[in-house]
């Protein structure tokens, strides 16, 4: 074995009081002394939960890492962290990826710790264990925990993006409630996260053209037993890169963050993707900014066939040749050299890749849509940026004029969009103000307003809504988010009215408010603040220090590192 000196010495190799204190209490566990003696002590840092239904079947996963760790002459050590489930946790588990953070970093740096493992899976269970580990910096390594198998319904395939056709054909009383309950069993119907390029898939692909995770991480289905394969060869991996001192700050480059950008433009990845990525490159001190999202991701068309913004599900996407096709077909617009996990470059990796279906994973000379990515709009309505993601929308609303209907917030949009005699038809623009990082507080996905139900029962399927929040990543629509900054802190986007003329111009990447200057500045003058709600706890935390959407809405103070040292004992 290489010689390395190993951080978890200064706990288990110590003599005297502290070193007994260190050891005896792991024993208790049926630890044998060897155990201790020298060898990288291995976090894995478990997102399991029974609450987080995506994350529940990670016990079993850990085990197969555990089983790599002992391979390779580690020690593996599994703890638990704060876990995020999209779909239970209220107002939003957006509100909490700042403060799983927290968790993981200050657990990871206060423990005898060599090197971790990120058990991942739901939307923000990955964002928040990467930034977490990033700002402690020790030797790190990803691994996902697979998407659903795809639904089946009545002979078709389904996945969480019909949830919101199911909902609009419900208010069109076009389905049965019985019908709509049984999808959800047809729908949810094996372990693993959400099987569509949502947020957690396109966090999983994130992690993967970062370099974070071995190759094929992100799109192994979650009940395939190749998964199980992958967790145990990340266990092997992490012992190596413990010898290697291999850490986050090695990987992580400005040119592994573009080609993140590139990549999840070729796979028609989620808007969360902007959120998640600004605050991850705030941790490892890479001024990375709004804007590069968009300029990286222009001259890259979608490639990946997949459901929201295409046909298939991430089971496809795998059998197809997975993310190392799209990476491989995407070989000239990449920064190849970038090292990954297993010390290869992201083009050592890919070129092992084949393609296995045109269908799913399209070439870049014959793209499935020359329209991807994600854009970043300017203009007087975001002073500081908004984002849509065109791949997912109307071609016919990108270039649009119409007048806003407002909703101050999700209780006046709840209270009023299926009134009859809401002033609004398919030309006006809905705007939603308030469901931003303050206002809401946390940033639901609400941005994707289901429309009125008298224009869907006239078939009307889309028209261009606006919003301080955010979008599920399975939803789909003309829909612009993020806007920056959010109405509850000030700015022209907390000022508009309704009928208010507002033009969407993607091709000019414009957002603008058909108001004049001093108008605006006499409506700000006469805007009162809203009360946020931060009377105590975190919730107080989070509204006072959560920065802006186009900053990534991290907490200011966590940006940056504080490094693994830790010289103080505890006795
Ligand atoms: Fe967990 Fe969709 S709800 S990934
Ligand atoms: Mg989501």
């Amino acid at each position: 074995m290489k010689e390395v000196n190993l951080r978890s010495r200064a706990w288990f190799g110590r003599k005297g009081k502290d070193g007994f204190v260190y050891r005896a209490w792991m024993k208790n566990q049926g630890i044998p002394d060897y155990e201790f003696d020298g060898k990288p002590v291995i976090g894995i840092c478990n997102t399991w939960s029974e609450l987080t239904p995506c994350n529940a079947h990670f016990r079993e996963l850990a085990e197969s890492v555990k089983r790599g760790i002992y391979q390779a002459g580690g020690f593996p050590v599994e703890f638990p962290v704060m876990s995020l489930g999209e779909t239970l946790m209220k107002p939003t588990a957006m509100l909490y990826r700042n403060l799983a953070s927290m968790d993981v970093e200050e657990s990871i740096r206060a423990n005898p710790l060599d090197g971790v493992v990120l058990l991942c899976g739901c939307d923000k269970t990955t964002p928040s264990l990467v930034m977490g580990a990033c700002s402690v910096d020790i030797p790190t390594i990803v691994v996902s925990g697979g998407a659903m198998l795809t639904g089946r319904h009545k002979g078709t395939s389904i996945g969480t993006s019909d949830l919101w056709r199911y909902q609009a054909a419900i208010k069109e009383e076009k389905m049965s409630q019985e019908e709509f309950v049984t999808l959800e069993g047809s729908m949810c119907r094996s372990r693993g996260h959400c099987a569509v390029m949502g947020t957690a898939s396109t966090m999983a692909c994130m992690v993967e053209a970062l370099g974070l995770s071995l190759p094929n991480n992100a799109a192994i289905p979650a009940a395939d037993a190749r998964r199980k394969v992958l967790a145990q060869l990340s266990g092997l991996r992490i012992v190596e890169m413990v010898k290697d001192d291999l850490k986050p700050s090695d990987i992580l480059t400005r040119k592994a963050f573009e080609n993140a950008i590139i990549t999840n433009a070729a796979i028609g990845g989620s808007t969360n993707f902007v959120l998640h990525l600004l605050a991850i490159a705030g941790r490892v001190g890479i001024d990375l900014t709004l804007q590069d999202i968009d300029t990286y991701s222009t001259k890259i068309p979608l490639l990946a066939n997949l459901q929201p913004s295409g046909k298939f599900f991430m089971e496809d996407f795998y059998y197809a040749g997975g993310l190392q096709a799209v990476l491989k077909e995407l070989a000239e617009h990449l920064n190849t050299d970038c090292i990954t996990v297993n010390s290869k470059t992201i083009k050592e990796n890919f070129e092992r890749s084949e393609f296995v279906n045109r269908e799913i994973i399209a070439s870049v000379i014959e793209p499935f849509n020359a329209i991807s990515g994600i854009v970043v709009l300017n203009g007087n309505l975001c002073e500081n940026g908004a984002v849509i993601k065109p791949s997912a929308a109307s071609a016919e609303l990108l270039q649009h004029t119409g007048k806003a209907v407002v909703f101050e917030d999700i209780e006046d949009y709840k209270e009023r969009i299926d009134n009859d005699d809401l002033d609004v038809d398919e030309s006006s623009v809905m705007v939603l103000k308030n469901v931003g990082p303050k206002g809401y507080p946390g940033m639901p996905e609400v941005g994707n307003m289901a429309l009125p139900k008298k224009l869907l029962m006239k078939g009307v399927t889309d028209m261009v809504r606006i919003s301080d929040g955010r979008m599920s990543g399975t939803g789909f629509g003309t829909v612009v988010l993020h806007v920056s900054p959010e109405a509850a802190v000030g700015g022209n986007f907390s000022v508009i009215k309704n009928g208010d003329l507002i033009t969407l111009d993607l091709p000019n990447r414009s957002l603008h408010l058909h108001v004049p200057d001093e108008e605006l500045e006499e409506r700000k003058q006469n805007w009162k603040a809203p009360a946020l709600a931060s009377e105590r706890g975190y919730v107080n935390l989070y509204t006072s220090t959560v920065q802006q959407a186009h900053l990534g809405a991290d907490f200011e103070f966590l940006r940056g590192k504080s490094g693994s040292e830790i010289t103080r004992d505890s006795h």
